[in-house]
């Protein structure tokens, strides 16, 4: 039976590019997408940008742009990482739709008409200077518990502490440096704790169709919590005026909540590549959104990162249950993709850029591989370690799989004119006894079954497992040897049938490939002289004559992850060597202009005005300057920038300046450096200053100051 299957991944915030965790997700849920439809299932696979939300707007304001804007922007950049990886999404739209606007209304209104809308007042702090709410990330203050300055609202990163942002001391605003007041306005909250929401999920929740792990957290939950009382909490889904979002029908200058529309997204995407005709230019399904939604035979499958599973698992089944809609048929969550055994920090730059990657010159298939071959049903975290990557693509995809079809090619171009011995006119019985051919069609059906349950690991280790027996029946049979009597060069010979069932085997090992190495597999399929990759009924057709083989894959040069793991440095031009030759001479030591290389560096990459206007540059006057204890390098720096506070920055020029030498002057700072958390407290900006790339040869630190008249907080352009 044919399914009908929506799929979707989380929507990703719009206020960066895709990291390696985004990618992850996107390589989990292609691989599971492109395998149900080589069964001939109908699927429609759809994505969005996550759109609105403060962090968005509040980002967009300090670009200069409006929301909208930046949005846009950032999803412009989203093509080359979905192509680069192969990841065919049908599909890709934004909260922002029209299409999202309409129905997240609609949503909400059906929730109401439940009785399941109730208001309440909120006491909230508020930016007198912006005139807006602020969320708790953009509250700082010091910490309730241990004193630390600069502490976020909602958390201490020096000792740990969880408070409310109400209890930090002195706070102030993130924003504009502002006191904040309290104020209260009305919110409106989504009444989870209503018995007919609580007795719903409850039961839906534990009816077998989320992970176990999923299921028991969320069992747990119901029970008890903090205070030994079980249940939900009602759900405030509503903000105040400023915000970047929905408004709340008949509530005016109220949004609704970022969380309330983007999983409608998943929805407004799906009706907008209706309205494009998608679906009909696909599969022939003329249908409307509304009548595909309400077909019971439609399965929705949703692909998340552990950190949202309670939206998924339990405020968006309630949302779609009482605006009477369809409801997920899986929520399918993965664990956190780690970089030798860390967590990805963006800041120290231990990710993986995936378009750096990709400029490498690194084969995207061997990362689809690679994640394929860690992943299994659960949640757990899956690990990127440089060695294992290596010797994993090199050993399995290259070793195993490809090695089969180089090494049979040659001998069938060679001795059979590309023609296999017609293996499938033998006796049925008789087929299924070789070896290449029982290591496939007995693992068949357990790979497919492992596929569909996400086991990508286990289903590459029983074709691994296939492809080591194929190999091995090679080996024994040394076609190389028998190719030395004259008398097996003629069709449907021993070593005819030996090269002709290895490559059947090729052929059924690319198919259970081809969900996880698309292009590679297209291209296997070609030499195996199909036009089209096989889909799984077909996969009994015979290899009749194979095409010229072209090398399918290269192998990992461990170089390359070096490469990947290094942080950016301008490229070295080397100089040319007079009279020729071909290595160039180092430049003598402390050299201070090499040519074509001022300061010892290249000159970066053009970038456009827009690239640089994205850095914002401010004077700052030094209001303080001190030493660090315990430091060799840095100096503790108090910068003015006209804000109404000060900012904390570290810089590495203490063995330039005495701290005392720098109080009262004026420099340059770039004021919107995402803060660094270093050893010795939070870093808020960077201080400009000259130095020659080779530090040790040409020592010197200068720091940045203006002409007389400039002032604090102006910014330099
Ligand atoms: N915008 C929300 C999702 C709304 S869905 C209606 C969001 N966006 S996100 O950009 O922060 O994350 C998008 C997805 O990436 C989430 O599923 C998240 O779990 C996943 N990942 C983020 N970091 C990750 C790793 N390090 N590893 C794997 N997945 C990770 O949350
Ligand atoms: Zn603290």
């Amino acid at each position: 039976m044919s399914r009908q299957i929506f799929v979707t991944t989380a929507l990703p915030y719009a206020n960066g590019n895709f990291h390696v965790g985004h990618i992850m997700e996107y390589i989990q849920a292609d691989i599971w997408v492109r395998f149900q439809r080589m069964q001939g299932h109908q699927v429609n696979f759809v994505g969005a940008d996550d759109a609105h939300g403060a962090p968005i707007m509040i980002a967009a304001e300090k670009a200069g742009k409006t929301p909208q804007q930046f949005v846009a922007d950032i999803a412009a950049g989203r093509k080359p990482y979905l192509e680069g990886f192969h990841i065919a999404f049908d599909h890709w739209s934004s909260t922002d739709s029209a299409e999202n606007h309409a129905l997240a209304q609609e949503i909400y209104v059906a929730l109401r008409e439940a009785g399941l809308i109730t208001v309440r007042p909120v006491e909230q702090f508020f930016d007198p200077e912006k005139s807006m709410f602020l969320p708790d990330r953009f509250i700082k203050g010091e910490c309730p518990k241990c004193g630390a300055k600069d502490q976020y609202g909602d958390s201490c990163e020096v000792c740990g502490a969880v408070y409310s942002p109400i209890e930090l001391k002195n706070p102030y605003s993130a924003l504009s440096g502002a006191t904040p007041v309290r104020k209260t306005s009305d919110h409106y909250f989504f009444k989870l704790s209503d018995p007919r929401c609580m007795e719903f999920l409850q039961a839906w929740t534990q009816d077998g169709r989320l992970q176990s792990e999923v299921a028991n957290k969320i069992a747990e939950w119901f029970t008890k919590d903090e205070s030994g009382e079980g249940g939900l909490s009602d759900w405030d889904i509503s903000r105040d005026a400023p915000y970047f979002g929905i408004e709340i029908p008949d509530a005016p200058g109220k949004y609704f909540y970022v969380w309330l529309d983007a999983p409608v997204g998943y929805l407004a995407s799906l009706k907008s590549y209706f309205a494009h005709g998608g679906p009909k230019a696909r599969h022939g399904d003329a249908r409307t959104f509304e009548e595909y939604m309400a077909d019971p035979a439609v399965e929705q499958v949703h692909f998340i990162g552990k950190d949202i599973t309670y939206f998924h698992t339990l405020f968006w089944p309630a949302m779609l249950k009482f605006s009477g809609r369809k409801l997920p048929t899986q929520i399918n969550v993965h664990g956190f993709i780690t970089v030798s055994g860390e967590k990805m920090s963006k800041s120290r730059g231990t990710g993986i850029d995936p378009l750096k990657y990709l400029g490498l010159g690194m084969n995207p298939e061997w990362l689809r591989y690679y994640i394929a071959a860690k992943l299994n049903s659960k949640v757990e975290d899956v690990d990127f370690n440089p060695e294992d990557f290596v010797a994993r693509v090199n050993s399995d995809l290259v070793g195993k799989y490809v090695n089969i079809a180089s090494r049979c090619s040659t001998f069938i171009h060679k001795y059979f004119d590309g023609e296999l011995a017609q293996l499938a006119a033998a006796d049925e019985g008789k087929l299924q006894e070789m070896i290449p051919l029982q290591a496939v069609i007995s693992r068949e059906t357990g790979i497919a079954e492992a596929i569909d349950k996400r086991e990508f690991g286990k289903a590459l280790r029983e074709i691994m497992a296939a492809a080591d027996e194929i190999n091995q029946y090679f080996d024994t049979a040394k076609p190389w040897e028998l190719a030395k009597d004259s008398a097996q060069h003629v069709a449907n010979s021993a070593l005819h049938e030996v090269l002709s069932a290895c490559l059947e085997g090729f052929k059924y090992l690319t198919l259970f490939l081809s969900p996880i190495l698309p292009e590679v597999t297209r291209r296997a399929f070609d030499f195996l002289g199909f036009d089209m990759p096989l889909s799984w009924a077909e996969r009994r057709q015979p290899v009749s004559t194979i095409r010229k083989y072209e090398h399918l894959m290269t192998r990992v040069d461990p170089k390359m992850l070096d490469a990947l793991f290094e942080p950016p440095v301008p490229p070295v031009v080397e100089a040319p060597k007079p009279g020729g030759g071909n290595k160039a001479p180092m430049p003598p030591e402390g050299e201070h202009l090499a040519l074509g290389r001022p300061g010892g560096e290249e000159i970066a990459p053009t970038i456009t005005i827009d690239d640089f206007v994205k850095v914002d540059l401010r004077i700052a006057k030094i209001v303080n300057a001190e030493h660090v204890e315990g430091s060799t390098k840095l100096l503790r720096l108090t910068l003015d920038v006209g804000e109404g506070r000060t900012r904390n920055v570290f810089s590495g020029i203490k063995d330039a300046y005495n701290p005392e030498d720098l109080v009262g002057k004026l420099t340059v700072m770039v004021a919107n450096l995402a803060p660094r958390k270093m050893k010795f407290g939070v870093s808020e900006g960077m201080v400009l200053a000259g130095s020659h790339a080779d530090e040790k040869a040409n020592p010197g630190i200068y720091v940045l100051e203006p002409f007389a008249g400039a002032l604090p907080g102006m910014r330099v352009r």
